[in-house]
């Protein structure tokens, strides 16, 4: 947890929430706040108050639930400072978080979606490009993936026009096979899309290295394993692309959120177009021109 990104928060700046929030509470003394740092304070002393548990979360200590979120105040506070901006697109904040998760996975570049399956179906559609050349895929490639998965690893498969071709999974693990996704191999195969099942890394070095050598797409799906390793590498560092979800369910969020993070130059270009609705844009939202 930490700084809230990607607040979706509907207020209008002029109204200043804070300080209606301030005067539910009755304390008087915010009411004349003028700097964000007070109105921050009125709020996080607000969701300390009436919207987060008493118990205060001590890592190590407190139970984390299976799914859903642990907020402390300052999370609260930093989705009130992200609304203050009055911008209500990606902008500066999503660039700095974008920053930040191609540094922690040790990656050239990552890109903020709206979901961990936004993020899926934005790799596998940018592999369609004719900006990729003879590496493109086309209508009834083969993109290999475990038969036992979360839908939305599969859909964008079908989605593409693209044929799935199912491998299993150990019990346990829930992890595929690297021999058993190699046997999988046909002269039709052009991608390997896998997700690290509830964080259980499968062996992506080797898988890695053997679609390098065939040629073949990678897309680890890491939407369960943010903070998962592999020989001391973190998960979504091994393949051409990876996804990540900020769902509640996950390790961080942001809300809905999602991100593809991925490697080479070649694949910026693709990605930004299907993400940002076929137009090729070399600039950030709201600020330059569009060719
Ligand atoms: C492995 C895996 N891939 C993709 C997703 C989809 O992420 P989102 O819920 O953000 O769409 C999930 C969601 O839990 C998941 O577990």
């Amino acid at each position: 947890m930490g700084e809230a990104y990607w607040g979706v928060l509907i207020i209008t700046v002029d109204s200043v929430p804070a300080l209606q929030i301030a005067r539910t509470m009755g304390a008087k003394a915010v009411e004349t706040a003028s700097s964000r740092d007070e109105i921050l304070e009125a709020v996080a002393l607000f969701a300390r108050e009436h919207v987060l548990s008493k118990s205060e979360f001590r890592p190590g200590e407190s139970h984390v639930p299976v799914s859903g979120r642990v907020l402390r105040p300052h999370d609260i506070a930093a989705l009130v400072d992200a609304s203050l901006d009055g911008w209500l697109t990606s902008g500066p904040r999503t660039e700095l978080f974008e920053r930040q998760i191609a540094r922690r996975l040790g990656v050239r570049s990552a890109l903020m979606v709206n979901s961990g399956s936004s993020a899926n179906l934005l790799a596998v559609s940018a592999l369609t490009s004719p900006l990729l050349g003879s590496r493109k895929l086309i209508e009834g490639d083969e993109v290999i993936t475990p038969a036992l998965g979360f839908p939305t690893t599969l859909n964008p498969i079908l989605q593409n026009g693209l044929r799935p071709v199912l491998v299993d999974v150990q019990l346990g693990t829930y992890a595929p096979q690297v021999e058993e996704i190699e046997a999988a191999i046909g002269p039709r195969t052009r991608a390997v899309i896998a997700a690290h099942t509830l964080g259980n890394p499968y062996d992506a070095d080797s898988l890695a290295k053997l679609c390098k050598a065939r040629g073949i797409w990678l897309i680890e799906d890491n939407c369960d394993a943010l903070g998962s390793t592999l020989n001391g590498a973190p998960t979504g560092s091994f393949g051409d692309l990876s996804t990540l979800s900020f769902y509640p369910a996950h390790h961080i969020t942001t809300g809905e959120g999602g991100m593809v993070a991925f490697n080479s130059p070649k694949l910026r270009r693709p990605l930004e177009s299907f993400r940002d609705w076929g137009r090729a844009c070399y600039c950030p939202p709201r600020r330059g021109r569009h060719v």
